[in-house]
């Protein structure tokens, strides 16, 4: 890196985590994006390259990175420009919030680089314009567990958008699988149901009120039982191969819940404890490939990780 760059790395994220469709998040150990932000003479944002994307994503004002650093810049009230790097650490369309790192790491870099002048509540809404551009909607869960770090429960929608922290109980680990296939969250979105009855309705929101509880008390048994999603997964699951298998096979290795990681296809587990969370990984691995569903790879994190910062 040379002397005026920034470079801001953000982390992967679990969105939603069973029951909180659109309010629920924690961050992951990695993977992760990192972004390189310079000052340039000009004005406004130069996306000089991605890398790491397989020269899938628009270098151009529809990147995400390039849409939360054009609203910092803006925020800010800068007359120069910066130029970007973006090395995608992490896969596309994997339901670990790859849109919501990129925009994550531009903010982080890009309000670095300008003497960190934003609020964290600036720096979340410049972020949320990227997952808009991505995704279509400027939904938190990601963005905002992967800007502040631990687990965070969303409020609010559009300006009002603000988070709450969560307790993770100590040890807490969870154990992913990534099916090598990918699900755009925008399909993925179109895919919901556009009422709920209000039979799933309660369950839901009783679901995440147990599930904040046994945050805070450490429960395990009651968190186990408040994973359950009654809204978004019974629609999406349908199109992510091996689901069934893979949930059953984490449960037969000891974890407390499973379900989809955001949109999917990724699928996450809470684990009590790192040893337990390897078992449970090799687990749901070994379940997806006798199930003959294709590649698929699998690793173990803390829950809560931290959150986007500047890196060396
Ligand atoms: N809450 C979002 C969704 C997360 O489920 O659509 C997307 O990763």
């Amino acid at each position: 890196m040379s002397a005026g760059e920034i470079r801001a790395f953000a982390p992967a994220t679990v969105a939603n985590v069973g029951c909180g469709f659109d309010v629920l998040g924690f961050a992951l150990e990695a993977p992760g994006d990192t972004v390189v932000a310079r000052r340039t003479d000009g004005r406004g944002v130069t996306l000089v390259d991605v890398r790491g994307d397989g020269g899938v994503l628009p270098r151009d004002e529809r990147n995400t990175a390039f849409v939360a650093a054009a609203a910092v810049l803006q925020s800010a009230g800068v007359e120069h420009g910066v130029a970007l790097t973006l090395e995608k650490g992490m896969p596309l369309a994997s339901g670990l919030g790859s849109s919501a790192a990129s925009a994550v790491a531009a903010v982080v870099a890009v309000d670095a680089l300008l003497g960190s002048r934003l609020s964290f509540a600036e720096r979340l809404r410049c972020a949320l314009e990227g997952e808009r551009a991505a995704v279509g909607t400027p939904h938190a869960d990601n963005a905002g567990a992967s800007l502040a770090g631990g687990f965070v429960l969303v409020r609010g929608s559009g300006q009002d958008t603000s988070l709450l922290s969560l307790p993770v109980p100590e040890n807490l680990t969870c154990a992913m699988l990534h099916p090598h296939v990918e699900i755009s969250t925008r399909d993925a979105r179109q895919a919901l149901p556009t009422s709920v009855a209000l039979s799933d309705a309660v369950t839901q929101w009783g679901n995440v009120g147990a599930l904040v509880t046994a945050l805070h008390r450490s429960d395990h048994a009651l968190l186990a039982s408040a994973l359950v999603d009654r809204v978004a997964e019974p629609a999406r699951a349908p199109r992510v191969p091996g689901f069934i298998e893979t949930c059953a096979a984490a449960r037969e290795a000891g974890a407390l819940g499973s379900g989809l990681s955001g949109s999917g296809p990724s699928i996450f587990a809470l684990c009590d404890g790192r040893e337990r969370a390897e078992e449970v990984a090799r687990a749901m691995r070994a379940a997806f490939e006798r199930g003959g569903h294709g590649a698929a790879n699998a690793w173990v994190s803390p829950v809560g990780a931290p959150g986007a910062r500047v890196i060396p």
